[in-house]
């Protein structure tokens, strides 16, 4: 297949989040191409404003589109809360009605109510995915009678990303969310991570949980609804080039990015600057 016939299916994250989700899509879905694109130069997206993460999404999406993707997971959940609704309802009909963009708190909510017994969920994530309240009003639709409770983990990407997993400093604030938000509701027997760094931290958040909770992390969920997704959209499908290449595009230092990326991706990565 030549460059021009290429079509990869574009995975973006602020930075390296995306790389847990495209490395379970990538297992359930091996033959086709990819374009992995990271916004390091300008993560974290959490803290953000709503007009600033729309604006650096689009973007981002766009220069996807720009090196042929047909189809964009916004493997983000910050992007997808604050940045998703507007680009599908308000850009895509103008600047590419045939193209698709899909987000990944649609297809965590789906699950819930398949874990929950107790009906009462609980949602960690960045403070713009929480301030949004995506979460509660997704699962809402589908699940009316399930409670939602939340908490945002401001400290949690940033000890990730400056490599403090390890330490006491981790122990202190994952604690300290976790019984925050279990003192909202003592009921909770299900918690989204609804940010794409915190599988990273799954072991300590198990170590202060009760284990009757069931934690839902989104690479496999995401991977799943995908392959779903594109058996009910053969035209699309179609249009998705397999020979099994991924690329990995940051904009910033390529050096940085491979060195951070093996631990999120669980492989050697080799990326490009996108400028
Ligand atoms: N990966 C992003 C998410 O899932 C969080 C990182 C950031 O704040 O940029 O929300």
């Amino acid at each position: 297949m030549s460059a021009q016939t290429k079509r990869p299916i574009g995975v973006f994250d602020s930075g390296y989040g995306g790389l847990t989700v495209l490395k379970e899509i990538v297992k359930q879905l091996p033959k086709y191409d990819y374009i992995y694109l990271g916004d390091n130069a300008r993560a974290p997206y959490g803290s953000r404003s709503f007009q600033t993460v729309y604006e650096y999404t689009l973007e981002c999406v766009q220069q996807l589109f720009s090196m042929g993707c047909e189809l964009v997971i916004l493997a983000c959940n910050t992007a997808s809360a604050k940045a998703l609704r507007n680009i599908q309802q308000k850009d895509l009909p103008r600047i590419a009605p045939d193209k698709r963009v899909l987000g990944v708190i649609r297809p965590t909510s789906e699950v819930v109510g398949k874990y929950s017994k107790t009906g009462h969920v609980g949602v960690l994530g960045t403070v713009g995915t929480i301030v949004s309240n995506s979460y509660p009003i997704e699962i809402e639709k589908l699940y009316p009678s399930i409670k939602v409770a939340q908490e945002a983990c401001p400290m949690w990407v940033p000890l990730i990303e400056n490599n403090e997993i390890e330490t006491i400093g981790a122990d202190f604030f994952i604690q300290k969310n976790l019984n925050s938000l279990l003192s909202k509701d003592k009921s909770i027997d299900t918690i989204i991570l609804g940010c794409t760094h915190y599988p990273l931290l799954i072991n300590k958040i198990k170590k202060y949980l009760p284990e009757n909770i069931t934690l839902l992390s989104q690479g496999e969920i995401i991977a799943e609804s995908l392959v779903d997704y594109l058996k009910r959209h053969p035209e699309i499908q179609e249009k998705c080039s397999k020979g099994s290449v991924i690329k990995f595009l940051t904009t910033d230092s390529p050096e940085n990015f491979d060195k951070a990326a093996t631990i999120f991706y669980g492989k050697t990565v080799r990326s490009e600057y996108l400028g």
